[in-house]
């Protein structure tokens, strides 16, 4: 079993949205059991909330269920949980790799590593209209579906 964590700044938006679309995906292809997921922010701000409801809102939209997941900050029990930490930007694995203890085995990556052509970071949607959460959604497509077949 490959343990997956996917981690942003609030675990609101991105990261949520990360962990739905993974679910859905294994759901769809019958590998529930070959993987283990989870998402979490790096921040404390929401924790205990449910994602942003424009994230929520994409996400209908595209078939992917979201309703049911709420905000908690990564923990350094998480560096020993999983084994591959997945972070949406550049800001969210300097600040995982700042806290990561040195005897993990957890490894630290970037979401879109996996894609081509697409840009290095999942870009941070809070603050913009409706089209930045789809473009956050077909980017999370892309690199969940990458990700999946490099594990099955
Ligand atoms: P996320 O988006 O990191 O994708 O969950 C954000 C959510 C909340 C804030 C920033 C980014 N905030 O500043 O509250």
């Amino acid at each position: 079993m490959v343990k997956v964590l996917f981690v942003c700044l609030g675990n609101i938006c991105r990261s949520p949205a990360a962990e739905a679309t993974f679910r859905h995906l294994c759901q769809q292809q019958g590998t529930n059991q070959r993987f283990a997921w989870d998402s979490a922010g790096t921040a404390a701000y929401h924790i205990g909330k449910a994602a942003d409801s424009r994230m929520r809102e994409a996400a209908q939209a595209r078939g992917i269920a979201m309703d049911d997941l709420r905000a908690r900050q990564v923990k350094v029990t998480d560096f020993y949980e999983y084994d591959l930490i997945i972070a949406m930007d550049k800001s969210n694995l300097a600040n995982l790799k700042a806290i990561q203890p040195v005897d993990s085995k957890a490894d630290l990556v970037l979401m879109l590593d996996n894609a081509d052509n697409a840009p290095a970071e999942v870009p941070d949607p809070y603050y913009g209209g409706m089209d930045g959460f789809y473009q956050v959604l077909d980017m999370l497509d892309t690199a969940c579906r990458r990700l999946h077949d490099q594990h099955c």
